[in-house]
């Protein structure tokens, strides 16, 4: 039987119905309209589905949709601010951390995790914190560039 919960999406208030036994993804994706969180392999390997559950990066394939009750959901499409990009994916694009993009979603939310509890990661940190997050297509190295640029974005240092 569905049960009403409520969350913050994105910083907007929202309700929906979900039943025990669904998955944070699927109600994202298919209730909620936020395709931005993918689904690769649909078990906790490779990252595409992340997102940010009280600021911690989760995987949204594995995640009870009724356990977000009361709880805060940021999304993708929740990273932009009055149509300007956050600094990790403007970093992103600009470092050439995407090609096919289908990783870039959850990368660059684990990014964001991983930069709000450490503003000044070293490249270890950077990769340990994306090791949940697999890319077949840019060798990561662009996408380690891309977080590095991001961390001084947001330091202010250029
Ligand atoms: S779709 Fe969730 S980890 Fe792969
Ligand atoms: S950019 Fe294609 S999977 Fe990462």
């Amino acid at each position: 039987m569905k049960q009403t919960i409520g969350f913050v999406l994105d910083g907007e208030a929202t309700t929906c119905a979900v039943a025990p036994g669904d998955l944070l993804l699927d109600v994202l994706r298919d209730e909620l309209g936020r395709h931005g969180t993918k689904e690769g392999c649909g078990k906790g390997e490779c990252g595409a589905c992340t997102v940010l559950v009280d600021g911690r990066a989760v995987n949204a394939c594995l995640f009870p949709a009724i356990e977000v009750e009361g709880r805060t959901v940021t999304t993708i499409e929740g990273l932009a601010r009055d149509g300007r990009m956050s600094a990790v994916q403007q970093a992103f694009v600009d470092k050439g951390g995407i090609q096919c993009g289908f990783c870039s979603p959850g990368m660059i939310l684990s990014a964001e995790a991983l930069l709000a509890r450490q503003p000044d990661p070293t490249d270890a940190e950077i990769r340990t914190a994306l090791l949940g997050n697999l890319c077949r297509c840019t060798g990561y190295v662009q996408i380690v560039e891309a977080v590095r640029a991001a961390a001084k974005l947001r330091r202010g240092a250029s």
